[in-house]
């Protein structure tokens, strides 16, 4: 059997599983969910449930990875005394699947907004111009299938390399990086005229915008923005060493995670007020926004590509977590190599992204229960796979591997965790009923 690889050091573990974590989910995905779900009253449901249900699951499925050093499949059928258990697995590889396909679509957007940006072609714009301009890009019917391809290509080559180069690199220097830019950006958003309603309509929570469809929307929004329910931290975790603390590392991850989060929202809502833009525009909320906010700043045009640059890198560390869970699976299970693993994956899924794309432009009129094709994937993998999965590896911890076995793996290195009683009765109860009422009650009533 070939050696297990194993991620260099602590920080590099951290960087990488927040370089996971970290990627359009916050800056892309949650300002146009908090904007699509009235503001404040998300915003709390939101952080609840990344407190209940979120680290929770963090640490069981880094704990499962460690477990097993298998990837997701292989790690539920190792860790299951029948071997009965591996089909969870496949919800990860589906979730792989579907969620690169559309993510890449995204990255693209954000891709050719970085030339865009350099170029100056964003500067001197008003709302109804910055609109028109996106437009312009996603209804064209070549280009951004080609900086779809652009992304997965990279997203290919880093995941071609292996863990320890390609992944730990990307993001020790670059997301400190991104994290100062955003601050300013955060500071120039909130001290705009007319910012004020937008920091309110932000912050304070108004519980007459609360409904089952927003409830919903943050359980997907958390699962989605924390990598979970799918395998990319049981992969990852695979890769870690026994000395980790694990319920430490999942809070590290999680906070990071969610104050980035933040950030972005506080960086696009303010500003969507101030510009008068609506709050529920959708997936190119951001694209139409941060053009407006760049054009009030002094270098204005190289702060924005700057900002693109980042954003792109950020979800290039994202979108190689997703892409490893699917080639981590076909190199452990079928024993392909990495390089033909990633390759065939990588070309099918950048296939499967076609229709997301088409579906912003050409096939704009095609909808499906409302949604254009991108946003109907996101929906569907967000709201119902990553929550299936994850109420499935809740099921498993809590009653097939036990929270006694998974303790001993998380406190094997002497760690101690102290809340460990609490964290069983979660996993074994609080997860189960939570996430069977949202999913039901979702898929019903929504
Ligand atoms: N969490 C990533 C983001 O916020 C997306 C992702 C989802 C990555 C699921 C891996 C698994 O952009």
């Amino acid at each position: 059997m070939r050696k297990r690889e194993q991620w260099g050091s602590h920080w590099g573990f951290i960087l990488a599983t927040i370089g996971s974590a970290m990627g359009l989910g916050n800056i892309w995905r949650f300002p146009t969910v908090v904007g699509e779900s009235g503001g404040g009253a998300f915003l709390l449901i939101y952080l609840l449930i990344v407190f209940i249900i979120g680290i929770p699951l963090m640490i069981g499925e880094l704990s499962i990875g460690r477990g097993a050093k298998r990837s997701v499949v292989g790690a539920f059928r190792r860790l299951s005394p029948s071997g009965r258990w591996g089909f969870i697995g496949f919800f990860g590889v589906t979730a792989g699947f579907v969620i690169l396909s559309f993510y890449a679509v995204i990255a693209g957007w954000a891709l050719a907004y970085i030339v865009k940006s350099f170029s100056g072609q964003l500067t001197g714009l008003d709302v109804i111009q910055t609109t028109a301009l996106f437009q312009s890009l996603v209804e064209h019917p070549f280009y951004p299938l080609l900086w779809h391809g652009g992304f997965m290509l990279m997203t290919l080559l880093i995941v071609r390399m292996g863990i320890n180069k390609g992944i730990e690199l990307g993001s020790k220097v670059l997301m400190p990086l991104l994290f100062v830019l955003m601050l300013i950006l955060a500071v120039r958003s909130v001290t705009l005229d007319g910012a004020g309603a937008g920091i309110r309509w932000y912050l304070w929570p108004d519980f007459r915008a609360l409904s089952l469809n927003v409830i919903l929307s943050a359980l997907g929004q958390v699962f989605f923005s924390l990598s979970l329910g799918m395998g990319a931290i049981i992969t990852y975790g695979s890769y870690l060493s026994d000395q980790e603390n694990v319920p430490k590392s999942a809070t590290i991850i999680a906070f990071g995670d969610v104050g980035i989060a933040f950030i972005a929202g506080l960086i696009i809502i303010p500003s969507v007020f101030a510009f008068g833009i609506e709050p529920d525009t959708g997936p190119s909320l951001i694209f139409i926004t941060l053009p407006l906010v760049f054009q009030t700043m002094p270098w204005g045009s190289l702060m924005g590509g700057l900002f693109f640059l980042l954003l792109v890198i950020a979800a290039l560390t994202s979108a190689i977590s997703l892409l490893e869970v699917v080639v981590a699976y076909f190199m452990d299970e079928l024993g392909w190599s990495r390089p033909f693993a990633a390759t065939l994956t990588a070309v099918i899924i950048a296939l499967l992204g076609v229709p997301s794309s088409l579906s912003q432009g050409v096939w704009k009129d095609f909808l499906v229960l409302g949604l254009p094709l991108l946003d109907l994937f996101d929906f569907i993998a967000s709201s119902f796979i990553l929550p299936l999965g994850g109420l499935l590896t809740a099921v498993f911890i809590g009653w097939v591997w036990t929270p006694k076995r998974c303790l001993k793996e998380i406190n094997k290195a002497g760690v101690n965790f102290r809340l460990s009683s609490f964290w069983s009765i979660i996993v074994k109860f609080v997860l189960p009923v939570v996430l069977s009422y949202i999913l039901v009650t979702g898929f019903f009533f929504s």
